[in-house]
């Protein structure tokens, strides 16, 4: 299994093309088996995530050729309507091929995703409303069986506005007949453009962008192409290792997307200036403490809080950092401690006394987002840094190793 090692404290200059958003293009992948015939999708990351989803699609017939940064999808060929449990297993967000295989097919075989490193992610929500729409939902040797003759618009109230489930029920509700109402629907950019990816498909959606949305079930969807949107977790990713390190453009950004990130970086005393689709932070030194609670977008991002908690780690001074939507995703603080940081979770907080020093250590990768945590404690530690079980950031973070590089990191992928 590869390790990633650091030799921390170098100074990061230069700037970095933020590839693709990974939770824009797997959905999106997905919807393209709505559709009988040909769909692209450029700007596509390179990562473990989008080979998954592919071998996903390929179990159901359809012909995938994936040519970074590009990739096409023929559906026309759909004849295995099942996500096998070893893909599943490895990406939860395979559960995605469930709307629009029940949506245009009727029918859908879906393992259940299980567990994942931070609790148990259930997925309530989507078997609920399709149920709802009338399907029948049976639940057989760890498998989802879905089926509908017809699925039926009916309206429709999330208890939490769920990324995942959103874009399932908007899947299935675009082939459905009469009209599907979503209240409290998951306004993330990556839903946005899941919705408009539907709409140039022929879908008719109103309210894409807002917690309301409108669906009227059309017969047929066709085939389109479509370029995917920045990634707003990698950008944030390397604006936080430039707030700590010198100072670090981002290129190809959406800079709207992170406005929540911006202002935690500006009361963090780090110099934020944005342009178009560009962003520049300069470090301030010494970064100061700066609370914050994730929460849904436009809020503070939960897949940038382990991030955070790496920047409070040597801040000057303690700082509250609260997840409300994954109330126990903190796998990365026992590993930040490992590397000499002060941090103590109590529910669903981690409370981070600011250190002088990180000091190099082995340190053990859980998930995508506490790696890339780890990473950022890595390269500010004095020391060396080996960060284990990368295949998690190769999930998620698309050439990572050779980005820090060209900023001037001394980073290494090894294999061991
Ligand atoms: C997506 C993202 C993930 C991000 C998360 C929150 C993808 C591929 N993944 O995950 O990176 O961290 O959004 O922004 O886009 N919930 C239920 N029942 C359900 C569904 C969700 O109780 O049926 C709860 C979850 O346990 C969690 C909250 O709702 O507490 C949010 O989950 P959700 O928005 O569904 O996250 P994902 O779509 O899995």
């Amino acid at each position: 299994m590869d390790s990633i090692v650091i030799n921390g404290g170098k100074e990061l200059r230069g700037s970095v093309l933020i590839s693709g958003a990974k939770n824009a293009v797997l959905p999106m992948m997905a919807a393209s088996l709505l559709a009988d015939g040909v769909t692209t999708i450029s700007n596509v990351p390179n990562l473990r995530d989008t080979r998954t989803m592919a071998s996903l699609i390929e179990v159901t017939g359809a012909q995938v050729q994936l040519d970074y940064p590009e990739i096409s999808i023929d559906s026309s060929t759909v004849h295995t309507l099942e996500a096998p449990y070893e893909l599943v297993k490895t990406m939860r967000a395979s559960f995605y091929i469930l709307g629009p295989l029940l949506g245009r097919f009727g029918k859908a075989k879906i393992s259940l995703p299980g567990g994942c490193a931070w609790g148990p992610r259930p997925v309530d929500f989507h078997l609920k409303a399709l149920e709802k729409m009338g399907a029948s939902i049976r639940l057989e040797k760890g498998y989802v069986l879905a089926e509908a003759q017809t699925l039926r618009g009916c309206s429709i109230q999330f208890d939490f506005p769920s990324v995942g489930a959103t874009g399932n029920i908007v899947m299935a509700a675009v082939r459905a007949s009469g009209i599907t109402e979503i209240k409290n629907a998951a306004m993330e950019p990556e839903i946005e453009q899941l919705c408009t990816m539907l709409n140039m498909m022929g879908a008719q959606i109103e309210g894409v962008g807002t917690p309301y949305l409108t669906i009227n079930g059309v017969k047929q969807l066709s085939p389109i192409h479509i370029s995917v949107i920045p990634d707003r977790i990698e950008a944030g990713t390397f604006l936080i290792a430039g707030a700590l390190l010198g100072r670090v453009s981002i290129e190809k950004t959406t800079p709207t997307h992170l406005k929540a990130l911006l202002e935690k970086l500006h009361s963090s005393g780090t110099q934020v200036d944005i342009d178009k689709d560009s962003i520049t932070v300069s470090s301030p030194g010494h970064i100061k403490p700066a609370d914050l609670t994730t929460a849904v977008y436009p809020g503070f991002p939960t897949d940038l809080q382990a991030q955070w908690i790496a920047c409070m780690s040597t801040a000057g001074g303690s700082s509250v950092v609260t997840d409300t939507v994954y109330h126990d995703r903190f796998s990365h603080v026992p590993e930040l401690n490992r590397l000499g940081a002060n941090i103590t979770i109590e529910n669903n907080s981690a409370f981070v006394r600011g250190v002088k020093k990180l000091k190099g250590a082995h340190v053990m990768s859980t998930d995508i987002r506490a790696s890339a945590s780890l990473i950022l404690g890595g390269l500010v530690a004095e020391g060396e840094t080996t960060v284990s079980r990368v295949y998690h950031i190769d999930r998620g973070y698309e050439h990572i190793v050779n980005k820090f590089q060209s900023l001037g990191a001394d980073i290494k992928r090894i294999q061991s």
